[in-house]
């Protein structure tokens, strides 16, 4: 049963069909101290964060096909206060919505200059700001719903154990009603957190040329009534 108070979907919403494979069988383990769990961290391996990470428009030898946007906001705690030196990652499908994935069923055509997928640290105020390429709404498999356009997120804190994983969404896509990944979430209200906001200010009224971008905003709170609700 899950808590009428929790924001997060339940482990096992059979409309969302991988919860049927992955949600967990048997109660939580309580792990004991000193486990990996508890290491410090993420490691990030050999591979340090850059500062042009976070532009999936730049990452090939030529720009990307479809509309240029750009996802920024703030990490926040339940009270407000930005979260510094939160890793975020973005993956997502291209302009044509195509993931660069195997696990893609290739329905639509690849990007050779869009890999899809970016990260950046969080500043000392919590800020963080992708520049990307807006993703298309994409077919799964046969018998399953088109899903609505959107990015996958992931935030690492400071612990192993501390990973958020979900995924934002656009204003007005009249694909989010039936789509049963957001259809998980218990409450209508927490899954509006999950929409970005369209940004008039950052976006401006005249082209800045080749370099123009729709703006998005969207903040993303850890903890409390009004924390981001995960999709696993
Ligand atoms: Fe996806």
């Amino acid at each position: 049963m899950n808590n009428p108070l929790d924001v997060n979907p339940p482990y096992f919403h059979p409309a969302y069909a991988i919860t049927r494979l992955r949600g967990p069988l048997e109660p939580p383990v309580v792990l004991p101290h000193g486990w990996f769990h508890e290491i410090a961290g993420p490691s990030f391996g050999h591979v340090t964060v850059k500062p042009s990470d976070n532009d999936l428009t730049i990452q090939h030898s030529g720009p990307p096909q479809g509309q240029r946007m750009v996802l920024s906001g703030r990490v926040l705690d339940s009270d407000g206060r930005g979260v510094p030196n939160t890793l975020i990652e973005i993956w997502q499908a291209n302009s044509a919505g195509r993931y660069a994935d195997k696990a893609d069923p290739n329905f639509m055509p690849m990007d050779p200059n869009f890999t899809g997928a970016g990260r950046c640290f969080t500043d000392e105020q919590g800020n963080y700001k992708f520049t990307t390429i807006r993703p298309a709404a994409y077919a799964g498999p046969k018998g399953t719903v088109y899903r609505p356009a959107h990015i996958h997120v992931s935030l690492f804190g400071r612990l192993l154990s501390e990973r958020l994983i979900t995924q934002c969404y656009f204003p007005g896509d009249p694909l989010m009603k039936n789509d049963p990944i957001i259809g998980s979430i218990p409450n209508l209200k927490d899954r509006e957190r999950l929409i970005v906001a369209y940004d008039e200010e950052a976006t401006p009224l005249t082209s800045g040329g080749e370099n123009s971008a729709l703006s998005f905003r969207w903040d993303i709170v850890l903890r409390g009534s009004d924390s981001t609700p995960l999709l696993r």
